[in-house]
């Protein structure tokens, strides 16, 4: 596999298919900080559902694995009216993920301002898991911003997360273990959680993408 690294060593990439963590040790994980792709190409409820049931079963079984038992996985998930009606992704994947033994701890928004489309197109839920049985202390923090997309890289195929949406969300998690972004794009959270004094592991599995992250966060090959 191809990987990159810090010679600081505090942060790793993996450049594959994040459906296969098999790198990164069991339970190591402080926190999964993840902006998934958005992968339903045709609209209606049956597409959106195979998307939540795609996230949380192929995805979310290595995501369980590798989290410590009192970790954070928080998904930035965008949301959108899909011509017909509004589909509410955050429903969908919270059930599914509940189904495999995930409780949503948190809820936030982070909607986008100055945009051209409908203003419902442009939201972005933050949300929070746990697995069962381990709660978050309920905190006053208000999680939820308005906040014009923030300048990608020019070379990042993708939007990325506002900074201070991903700073705040890293600063109310579990503070030890390192923070891992499993579809990492342009490496933003990568950016974000070094600049925090955090650890962070990626993985990317378009190359072009991964060699982007592993410029800017300045890593060399490091291939096993
Ligand atoms: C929405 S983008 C993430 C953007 C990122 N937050 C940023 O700041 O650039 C999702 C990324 O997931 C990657 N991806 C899609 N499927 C993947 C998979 N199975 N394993 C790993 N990465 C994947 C895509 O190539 C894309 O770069």
């Amino acid at each position: 596999m191809i990987t990159w690294a810090r010679r600081d060593g505090r942060a790793r990439l993996y450049q594959g298919d994040s459906r296969d963590l098999g790198h990164v040790p069991t339970g190591s994980v402080g926190l999964i900080l993840t902006s998934p792709p958005y992968w339903v190409s045709d609209s209606g409820r049956r597409a959106a559902e195979r998307y939540a049931r795609r996230l949380a079963v192929g995805f979310g079984r290595e995501w369980r694995r590798v989290l410590a038992p009192d970790g954070d996985l928080w998904l930035v998930l965008g949301d959108r009216h899909d011509g017909r009606e509004w589909v509410g992704f955050d429903a969908l994947i919270t059930s599914r993920l509940r189904c495999s033994g995930w409780r949503l701890q948190s809820k936030g928004i982070w909607a986008e301002t100055r945009s051209r489309e409908r203003w419902d197109n442009r939201i972005n839920y933050l949300l929070r898991f746990r697995k069962a049985g381990r709660r978050v202390r309920p905190t006053s923090a208000t999680l939820c911003w308005m906040l014009p997309l923030p300048r990608t890289h020019p070379e990042s195929l993708w939007d990325a997360t506002p900074d201070p949406v991903l700073r705040a969300l890293i600063l109310a998690s579990r503070k030890r273990g390192p923070v891992l972004d499993p579809f990492c794009g342009a490496g933003t959270v990568g950016r974000v959680a070094l600049g925090l004094g955090r650890e962070w592991i990626g993985m990317e599995r378009d190359p072009r993408m991964a060699k982007l992250t592993a410029r800017r966060l300045g890593m060399i090959r490091a291939d096993d």
